[in-house]
């Protein structure tokens, strides 16, 4: 597969873009300076940067290479450097509950269902419609897979990442960790659905 819209390319992950890829999930996951993190975080994380990454690196290189039945990582390239992952996202199959949560007295049954995760784009190429692209794209696989939905999960405080699934038509779906929130204040865990639509 390779998509070309606007000036960016999506195609499927090879071996070869694995440390790319590795680079982009630490540094917008660990050291991104969109998330608040202290001083002591920041020491911690410069510390095990090179630990955290080689990390990261080992499972996504499993991931990519064991090829299993659906799952995909796209990638995101810019034509000057096409070689060059600047934006990634991975789809598996995972279990969610059937029912949202505001229907929990109908129990909590799980079925397996296309789940997004890993979506991060490389910070200097962010807001300008990469990571929409990338999601569009993946819509497009789980239908080619022949599912009509498609899940993911976003923290409560991850603004940036909760506009831009309510943008793509990404709703609540179910919630987690409101005892921890309403403890420790630690910001929940939002289950978003989006329902695809048929072209
Ligand atoms: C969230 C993230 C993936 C967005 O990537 P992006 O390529 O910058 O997003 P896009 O340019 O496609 O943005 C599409 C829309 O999302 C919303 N959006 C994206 N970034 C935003 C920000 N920083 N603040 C507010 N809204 C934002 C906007 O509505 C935007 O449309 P607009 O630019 O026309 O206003 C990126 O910021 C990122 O990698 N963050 C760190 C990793 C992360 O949090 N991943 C999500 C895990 S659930």
């Amino acid at each position: 597969m390779q998509r070309q819209s606007s000036s960016f390319t999506i195609r499927h992950a090879n071996s070869r873009d694995v440390g790319h890829v590795s680079d982009i999930l630490t540094e917008s996951f660990y050291r991104s300076s969109d998330r608040k993190v202290n001083f002591l975080q920041r020491c911690f994380t410069d510390w095990f940067y090179p630990l955290l990454r080689y990390g990261i690196m080992l499972d996504l290189s499993s991931r990519v290479s064991e090829k299993a039945p659906c799952y995909a990582c796209l990638i995101a390239t810019h034509p000057a450097n096409k070689s060059q992952a600047i934006a990634s996202l991975e789809i598996c199959m995972r279990y969610v509950p059937i029912k949202p949560h505001h229907k929990f007295w109908l129990g909590h049954e799980m079925q397996q269902h296309p789940y997004i995760f890993n979506l991060a784009v490389h910070p200097q190429w962010r807001r300008r419609g990469v990571a929409k692209q990338l999601l569009q794209a993946a819509e497009k696989t789980v239908q080619q897979w022949g599912f009509s939905r498609l899940h993911m999960h976003v923290l409560e405080d991850n603004q940036p990442a909760r506009n831009l699934y309510e943008r793509m038509g990404y709703r609540l779906y179910s919630q987690e960790g409101s005892l921890t929130y309403w403890l420790m204040g630690s910001p929940r865990r939002f289950l978003l659905q989006k329902k695809l639509e048929e072209n």
